[in-house]
């Protein structure tokens, strides 16, 4: 594994675009569930929950789930190494882009600025009436479902739902990105879902040389992937950070 990460290491060194590529796999060490897997979501709650057919038709239903698992569960979580090891990459000029498929805002709050989110963020509710966006308060969803407090109209998650489109700004931005990296860093992702599964194969067809940071096999394991760091994100980030971030004299 340490001639991998050796590897590994040196295609980040001499990238002139990196890009990371992250599911919900890198949110797991902050106590965050991924949705596929042994312990995945989607084994113990319905996916349905969160298509925008079955939201609109039933949205006191709906929210009764969306509201344990996003806002109960997710709500105290925080940045983990792993989303922290990417936040210094930015702040050294070693990472240019975050494209997630996470809606917990943790990228953000580890210190990460260019970072789109293709499936939104879960601290903005938006009125389905007028539109006014409200940031999260737990207040919010005393009652549910939650009334836009301007005009009762019905107020849900500013994220992407099953058959809803993904925003036109990630989305140009994930698709330049796979077009002008040198190296694509996925992590944490099964490659199960698209739009959003197309990005790193696309990466890989323009030239990216594709790091996967995973403790399984996914997707895109055989497929798409250069280097396979085997593990989760939190240990594997930090291996890197020991090569990317040595210790500088001032440190001593
Ligand atoms: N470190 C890195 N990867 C991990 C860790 C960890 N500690 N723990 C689990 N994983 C990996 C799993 O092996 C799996 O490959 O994270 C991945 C999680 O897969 P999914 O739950 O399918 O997450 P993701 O690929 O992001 O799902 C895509 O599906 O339900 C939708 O909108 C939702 O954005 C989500 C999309």
């Amino acid at each position: 594994m340490d001639r991998l990460i050796r590897e590994a290491a040196a295609l980040l060194q001499n990238s002139t675009f990196t890009t990371a590529f992250t599911g919900a796999g890198i949110s797991v060490e902050s106590g965050i569930p991924p949705f596929r897997g042994e312990k995945g979501l989607w084994n113990n709650y319905d996916p349905v929950c969160l298509d925008i057919g079955y939201f609109l038709a039933q949205p006191e239903k709906s929210w009764e789930v969306i509201k344990q698992i996003f806002y109960d569960f997710f709500g105290n979580a925080r940045p983990n190494q792993a989303h922290r090891v990417l936040a210094e990459m930015e702040r050294r000029n070693l990472l240019q882009r975050i494209i997630t498929q996470n809606i917990d805002n943790l990228h953000q709050e580890a210190g990460s600025k260019k970072v789109f989110e293709f499936h939104g963020n879960s601290m903005k509710l938006v009125c389905l009436a007028c539109y006014q966006e409200y940031s999260f308060s737990p207040a919010l969803l005393e009652k549910l479902p939650p009334r836009c407090p301007g005009c009762r109209g019905l107020l849900k998650p500013d994220f992407v739902f099953f058959g809803e489109p993904i925003p036109q700004e990630p989305l140009d931005a994930a698709f330049d990105a796979a077009k002008k990296s040198d190296v694509f860093l996925i992590i944490g992702s099964t490659g199960e879902v698209m739009p959003a599964s197309q990005i790193p194969p696309l990466a890989r067809q323009h030239g990216a040389k594709i790091i996967e940071i995973n403790p399984q096999e996914s997707n895109y394991t055989k497929s798409v992937t250069h280097i396979f760091l085997k593990g989760k994100a939190g240990a594997m980030m930090e291996k890197l950070a020991e090569i990317l971030f040595p210790p500088s004299l001032e440190d001593n």
